[in-house]
Order: structure tokens, then C-alpha cells, then sequence
């Protein structure tokens, strides 16, 4: 079995969302003995943008790259190859600007490939990715009705997840910009809720 662990947030080590997937992370390793853990830290070893050449090394066939694309190709499909190799992917997640992190999208964006992750039927797109569980820890200074007006963070996750067949599970700390009462509170009820994954 293998976790995967990804953060994302550039708020250091008291970043609220790291506090979540260091929790998530310590209840699976403690009840799945003998699994292996893979950590992957977007702010420190940020992933660069996608441009024609990452893109095209993990979109199109080996055949159809260019010289760029070849050399590129490897590190692209080692983030994609981790991904697809864990039984649980854990997914650190504030809420920036309304959305993600860009270093989580940087990260997001080379999940999705035709024919690997997803496939367009006849009958609309098929997600390919099923099998694995994904659970977000979601940060969020105000409080937010996921997929209202204003959430473009767990309804990107949620959205994104589901494309490529999976149910996204979501455990969140928000309105943390209230106060250290209200960020006590939403992290007490976070905690319980991760000692029951
Ligand atoms: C760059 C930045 C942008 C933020 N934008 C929002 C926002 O749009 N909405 C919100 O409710 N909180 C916002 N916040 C507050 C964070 O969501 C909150 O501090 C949360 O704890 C961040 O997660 P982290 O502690 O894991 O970094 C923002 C914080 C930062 C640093």
C-alpha cells in the first residue's frame, strides 16, 4: 500500500492545512502497518507551469514528441506514474484567492491526460482513475458553502477528482480568519473526523 502525501500551502510549517495532512498522514500509516509513504512539498520543490513542451511531453506519443518533449518526458510522467501508484493520495488544500494554490493546479495539471486518467465516449467523458481514495484537507479563512458563488477550491478538487473517476473526501478547518475560537473549534471537529478515515 502507498500514501501519498501533497502539500501545497506557502504559509510555513504552521500552515493550517499541513497540520491536517500531517494528522491524515500519521492515522493511515498507523492503521495500515507496512505501508509506504511518499511525500511530495509544492512549495519547496515547486512544479513549473505547464507550457507546449510538459504538456506535449505527457499528452501526446512518445512518437509525436520533440526533442524537448523526450527530455522533459521522464520527470512529467514520474508525478503522473506516483500518483496512479497510491492507494491514498492525501492533499493539502487552502483556499488562495478564492482557489487553489497555483503550485497544487501546477501539480493538477499534469493528472489530467487523455487515455490515461480520462477517455471521451461516445456517452460523454469516463473517468480511468478509479481505485484510490483522495482526501483533501481544506483551509479556508472564511466559511464557504462548497460549490457556492464563491468556491472555486473544493469545487475545483471535487470537479476534478470526479473527471477522472474518483469521489474526492473532504475534511475542512474554516473560518479561521474569525478568531482563534472559531479556528479551535472547526480544527477539533476536523480531527475527530480524521481519526474516523
Ligand atoms: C495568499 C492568501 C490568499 C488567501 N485568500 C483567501 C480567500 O480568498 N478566502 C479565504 O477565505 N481565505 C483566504 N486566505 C486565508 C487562508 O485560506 C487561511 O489562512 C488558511 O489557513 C490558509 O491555509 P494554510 O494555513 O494551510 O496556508 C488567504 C491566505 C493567503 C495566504
Amino acid at each position: 500500500m502507498q500514501i501519498l502525501r501533497i502539500d501545497s500551502a506557502v504559509t510555513g510549517a504552521n500552515a493550517i492545512s499541513r497540520k491536517l495532512t500531517q494528522a491524515m498522514t500519521d492515522h493511515f500509516m498507523a492503521t495500515n502497518p507496512g505501508a509506504t509513504l511518499v511525500e511530495r512539498d509544492l512549495e519547496k520543490d515547486p512544479l513549473p507551469h505547464i507550457d507546449q513542451v510538459t504538456t506535449g511531453a505527457i499528452r501526446m506519443p512518445p512518437e509525436d514528441h520533440t526533442p524537448e518533449m523526450a527530455a522533459a518526458y521522464p520527470a512529467e510522467r514520474a508525478v503522473l506514474d506516483e500518483f496512479l501508484a497510491s492507494d491514498v493520495v492525501i492533499i493539502g488544500a487552502p483556499m488562495y484567492n478564492f482557489t487553489v494554490p497555483t503550485q497544487l493546479k501546477a501539480w493538477i495539471d499534469r493528472l489530467g491526460v487523455p487515455r490515461v486518467t480520462f477517455a471521451y465516449s461516445e456517452t460523454g467523458p469516463k473517468g480511468l482513475a478509479g481505485g484510490r481514495r483522495v482526501i483533501i484537507a481544506s483551509s479556508r479563512g472564511g466559511v464557504y458553502e462548497t460549490g457556492g458563488p464563491a468556491d472555486f477550491q473544493e469545487a475545483l478538487l471535487l470537479g476534478f477528482f470526479r473527471f477522472i473517476g474518483l469521489e474526492a473526501e473532504i475534511v475542512r478547518v474554516q473560518g479561521i480568519g474569525f478568531g482563534p475560537e472559531a479556528l479551535e473549534k472547526s480544527m477539533a471537529e476536523a480531527m475527530s473526523q480524521i481519526a474516523a478515515l
